[in-house]
């Protein structure tokens, strides 16, 4: 079992550290870890934030453990040059078009959520976010124009690309309470109605998946208004990248949700996939210990399950940061003290008395 390790730039290597920790006090054996430069760090090293070495490394590895990319002082980079790149060039170029980002409440932490404790006590959800396509991967550039510079950016969505998303999310709301909301903005746009017409037409081989439609920007007065309503969600890449965010906000923290970004392609033990925390490389905290490395350690979970076949170390990992968050030991993100390294301690220590 072969897995690349990408910790990037800002908390990326501090919370990768952490979740490094986690797999280690596992003792799984036959794991082989590789390392590999991506984001300003790479840039800096090497020229370009997704250097070749490290996409053939990613590519020769069972699952991807991602830690974050981006910095200040690569705001002046032409984009090609910026560490988001790195992050964008893995999901394109290893065809990951599928980003499961779970959304669930933690025991002990309702009263954290900025909602009222019964509202975030409800949340359960799963956004299944389209990873390849959308604005994101379209067509841009600048142009002159009467207003002068212009910046623009093509958003669109092929039936192909909404089939194959469909059918991920289909599966992934089978596993759970069997209700899709579609979320698209297709009272506006073009590309949403594609959207829409193809998941309708996909509906018809999951029968006993209950499907309804919703604006992106009613999805977002209801994420805030009663999460709990949500099972599944599916979504293109942009609405998916906001809502998220949001949704972590709902359960306490955005340093506590992971995410799995899969594709189709099979290894020995599973899925191809790479993982990630759905937070980015926080500049404002990093370097001082103040990283809640949760998001990453479920991440690490995720890669257990998807990639590595192993549910049995992936539950156990998640009951572990379960209890630790149950017994108080949380960041400042969540209204605590410990440190990053003090709450990897904790799961790694709760853990091993787990069987
Ligand atoms: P961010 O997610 O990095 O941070 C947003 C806020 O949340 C900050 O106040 C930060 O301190 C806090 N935060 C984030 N993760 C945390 C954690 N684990 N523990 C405690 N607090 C945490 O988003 P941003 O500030 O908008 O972006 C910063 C940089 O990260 C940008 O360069 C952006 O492009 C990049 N980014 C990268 C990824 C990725 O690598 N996948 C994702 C999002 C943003
Ligand atoms: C995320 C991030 C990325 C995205 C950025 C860094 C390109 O926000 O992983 O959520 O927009 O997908
Ligand atoms: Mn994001």
């Amino acid at each position: 079992m072969k897995i690349a390790v990408l910790p990037g730039d800002g908390i990326g290597p501090e919370v990768t550290a952490q979740a490094l920790r986690v797999l280690e006090a596992l003792s799984l054996p036959g794991l082989t870890l590789f390392e590999g430069d991506v984001g300003a760090v790479a840039y800096r090293r090497h020229g370009h934030p997704l250097p070749p070495e490290t996409l053939e490394m990613a590519r020769a590895a069972d699952a991807v453990l991602f830690g974050a990319v981006g910095d200040f002082s690569c705001d002046d980079l032409p984009r090609h040059l910026r560490p988001e790149q790195a992050i964008l060039g893995l999901r394109a170029e290893l065809t990951l078009f599928a980003n499961l980002r779970p959304a669930a409440g933690f025991p002990g932490l309702e009263d954290l959520s900025p909602l009222k404790p019964e509202i975030a006590r409800g949340i359960d959800l799963l956004v299944v976010r389209e990873l390849n396509g959308d604005v994101y991967f379209g067509d841009k550039g600048e142009r002159d124009s009467a207003g002068g510079r212009e910046g623009w950016d093509a958003m669109s969505y092929n039936e192909a690309e909404v089939r194959r998303i469909a059918h991920t999310a289909f599966r992934a709301a089978q596993k759970r309470r069997k209700k899709l909301t579609s979320v698209d903005k297709a009272n506006v746009l073009e590309t949403s109605r594609i959207w829409r017409e193809t998941v309708i037409e996909i509906a018809a081989e999951y029968p006993d998946v209950e499907l309804e439609h919703m604006y992106v920007d009613n999805a977002a007065m209801q994420m805030c208004r009663s999460p709990g309503q949500f099972d599944t969600i599916v979504t293109g890449n942009l609405f998916g990248d906001i809502l998220s965010d949001q949704a972590s906000a709902v359960v306490g923290s955005i340093g506590l949700l992971a995410s799995a970004s899969l594709g189709e392609r099979q290894t020995e033990f599973g899925t191809f996939g790479l993982y990630e925390p759905i937070h980015g490389s926080a500049p404002d905290i990093a370097g001082q210990g103040k990283a809640n490395p949760v998001a990453a350690v479920l991440s690490l979970a995720m890669l257990l399950r998807h990639s590595l076949g192993r549910e049995e170390e992936a539950n156990r990992v998640e009951r572990a940061v379960a209890q630790v968050l149950a017994s108080e030991t949380r960041g400042g993100d969540l209204g605590g003290t410990a440190s990053t390294s003090e709450i990897g301690d904790a799961i790694v220590s709760t853990l091993l008395t787990i069987s």
